[in-house]
């Protein structure tokens, strides 16, 4: 086995790498990932991807990690602690976070990752809920367009706690998005995009649940009778029902985990600083 930077490397062997364990990324998600961050991969003697790891700087001291996989027949031989040990050397001192399938959580935990929070991965065919949201958003539903990406940026920061400058840009070109609006001020955004098996919505942020359904709502009325998911920490509460309603039931858990800077550490606090109710995803947090 060689390793080599995912740079090189054809979208349709990324493809059949993930489709190898199963997960729904098509080679378009490959692609949107590889121009966000940066991975290497582990190669056979003819080429064959077996093992990858990627990850995305945010900023100057932060990075998420994803799209760790190794091939079934690779398993448990210490592949996938092999490449991690590469990425760690590529970002030093920075904080690290991460969402653990339960197959990698040993490994994870192995080296250093501390568990914070349950990820829902919400998914199914979209139908606009029958059921009435029990608090109404105050302010107006807007699609968004390019002069909203600044305001975006600083609303993701807030409920992320980093800035995310590059990775809300791109997410506008691939997305359609609705926002919230207080006059000109933009208080809750969803973005959705193309990804895997149907569309993704995320990020989601919001003030408030029912600030977090009136963006997402536009959303499931638009993809209605197609396949959409939602990646979110909300394991309960009007906004997960409301994903539940409207078709998205939990169809797994992952678990966000770090390393450095726990998530509390990042919080800004305080009830009406806006939260993330969707990753963009779980690779990139
Ligand atoms: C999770 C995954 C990346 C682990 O890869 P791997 O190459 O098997 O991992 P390693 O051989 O380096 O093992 C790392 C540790 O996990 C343990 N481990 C690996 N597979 C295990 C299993 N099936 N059961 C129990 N422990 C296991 C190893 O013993 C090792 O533990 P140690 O550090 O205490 O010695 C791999 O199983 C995989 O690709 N799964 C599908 C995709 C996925 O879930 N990726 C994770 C995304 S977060």
């Amino acid at each position: 086995m060689r390793i080599a930077d995912i740079e090189g490397i054809g979208l349709d062997r990324l493809h059949a790498h993930s489709l190898s364990v199963g997960w729904p990324h098509r080679a378009e998600d490959w692609q949107f990932l590889r121009e966000l961050g940066h991975g290497f991969v582990a190669l056979d003697e003819i080429g064959r991807v077996l093992g990858s790891a990627m990850w995305f700087q945010y900023g100057p001291d932060f990075a998420t990690i994803g799209m760790v996989i190794t091939s079934p027949r690779l398993q448990t031989l210490g592949a996938a602690q092999w490449l991690m040990k590469r990425v760690f050397d590529k970002v030093p001192g920075r904080d690290l976070r991460l969402n653990a399938t339960r197959a990698a959580r040993r490994l994870y935990l192995s080296l250093d990752f501390q568990p914070e929070k349950t990820v829902y991965q919400c998914q199914g065919i979209a139908h606009v809920p029958t059921t009435a949201s029990p608090a109404k958003a105050c302010g107006d539903i807007r699609v968004l367009g390019e002069s909203d990406i600044l305001a975006a940026v600083e609303i993701d920061a807030a409920g992320f706690g980093v800035r995310r400058t590059v990775l809300i840009e791109k997410l506008f070109v691939h997305s359609s998005g609705y926002g919230l609006f207080d006059g000109k001020k933009l208080t809750a955004f969803a973005l959705c995009r193309p990804f895997g098996r149907g569309h993704v919505v995320g990020p989601i942020v919001a003030q408030s649940d029912a600030d977090a359904i009136a963006v997402v709502r536009p959303h499931v009325i638009d993809r209605s009778g197609s396949f959409l998911r939602v990646d979110t920490h909300m394991g309960n509460g009007e906004f997960a029902a409301f994903l539940s309603h409207a078709g998205l039931p939990v169809f797994d858990t992952v678990l966000t985990m770090s390393r450095g800077k726990r998530l509390a550490d990042f919080a800004a606090g305080g009830s009406a600083m806006p939260k993330t109710f969707a990753l963009a995803s779980q690779t990139l947090g």
